[in-house]
């Protein structure tokens, strides 16, 4: 099937259950995150197969099998052991942030995190009243132990990590990792880990922060989920942890019963997920490193100046206009020059020549998008 064939297709079919194809129109729709690739066979079954029984109140997680499935999963690719009782497991990954960010700072304090930062979860710091500042980063997204610890003030309250990061995909190095840690447990801030994205991770290996030492694992918190990685949008369900079991009664006696436990499908649907890294994951993350790796390459030889991030993870292309439109707001420029709908840079606390696409897609719409990016940026007068 040719691209706009694709298109068309998927424009009719997904528009019943998709926010992103429905406000398609007839543009790519590249805005939200989510995939365009059905959800993991073996998820579907155990959610189908857990359908068949009762849907009553799930047994406790500690006896449950998630906590020990998704603790197997830690110990085996990342050799980090979290003991049952050190989970929390909730009913989305958003609220569940929002939960542990409400409970660890709030008005007059301040919170280190990482521009372009995700809009949600930029929203979820300043509802607690607590102010967001710039994790400062060098010039390739290095960290200096020595510009970290300048930039933690008395007000520091927590660090927020979104590793891997949405949107630009990259992945904080052990070595940076560690100058947080450091700086982190020296300062005594509170890390806050969002590693939703990690099993997406395409290029190299993702490296949990409790896993960098004893020191690390008492001074945060992980949140994690299958929602990015399994697409399991419609279902939800997440997980923090702590090796500091202080730490989570804090956040789970702040959350109260403001954030759901997670139902037994969610607690099922995570279970499945982490039971190994499935085929149908394993091809996914094919799937997107391919076509990053295709847009990037075509990107980077058909408009040189145009300044597209190499990520290593997840399903997004991060891209500075800049060169090409000046001030101008991408987004309007992608839609407009491009049939391409985009998210802003504004939105994640950038410029408006930023911008975010998902490139979940199938291949062909994937091509069809590439062929409009170019031929549409190309005639910007920027680009010449
Ligand atoms: C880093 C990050 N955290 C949290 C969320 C929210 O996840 P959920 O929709 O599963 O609550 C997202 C969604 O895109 C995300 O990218």
């Amino acid at each position: 099937m040719d691209g706009s064939a694709q298109l068309a297709t998927s424009m009719t079919h997904a528009a019943e259950f998709s926010l992103r194809w429905a406000t398609a129109g007839d543009a790519v729709p590249m805005h939200f995150g989510e995939m365009d690739y059905g959800c993991d066979p073996e998820v579907l079954t155990a959610i189908q197969d857990r359908l068949r029984l009762p849907l009553l109140y799930p047994p406790p997680t500690k006896s449950s099998p998630v906590s020990e499935t998704v603790a197997g999963h830690y110990r085996e690719s990342h050799g980090l052991d979290i003991p049952r009782e050190a989970f929390w497991f909730a009913s989305g990954a958003l609220a569940q942030n929002a939960q542990v960010m409400s409970a660890l700072v709030g008005p007059g304090d301040v919170v280190l995190c990482r521009y372009p930062m995700f809009p949600y979860l930029l929203e979820v710091i300043r509802n607690t009243g607590a102010t967001a500042r710039p994790l400062p980063s060098g010039p390739r997204g290095q960290l200096s132990l020595e510009a970290l610890e300048a930039a933690l003030t008395p007000e520091t309250k927590a660090i927020y990590l979104v590793n891997p990061h949405n949107p630009t995909g990259e992945s904080y190095s052990p070595s940076d990792l560690q100058s947080i840690a450091d700086a982190a447990v020296r300062s005594k801030v509170w890390v806050v880990s969002n590693e939703l994205h990690s099993r997406l991770t395409f290029q190299g290996r993702h490296t949990p922060f409790a896993q960098l030492s004893a020191a690390a694992a008492q001074a945060s918190i992980t949140l994690s989920g299958a929602s990015k990685s399994h697409n399991l949008a419609g279902i939800g369900g997440s997980f923090a942890f702590s090796h500091n079991l202080d730490l989570l009664e804090r956040v789970r006696r702040h959350a109260g019963h403001a954030i759901s436990e997670a139902s037994s499908v969610q607690q099922v649907a995570m279970t499945a997920a982490y039971r190994h890294d499935s085929p149908w994951l394993v091809d996914v993350r094919r799937r997107i490193r391919s076509i990053h790796s295709l847009m990037t390459g075509a990107l980077s030889s058909e408009l040189p100046t145009l300044r597209v991030t190499q990520a290593k993870s997840t399903y997004f292309l991060w891209m500075d206009l800049r060169s090409l439109i000046g001030d101008a707001d991408a987004v309007t420029v992608l839609r407009s020059q491009c049939g391409i709908l985009a998210c802003s840079g504004l939105d994640f606390g950038v410029d408006p020549s930023f911008a975010r696409l998902t490139i979940a897609v199938e291949e062909p719409v994937a091509e069809l998008a590439l062929k409009r990016l170019v031929s549409g940026l190309r005639t910007l007068p920027g680009a010449s």
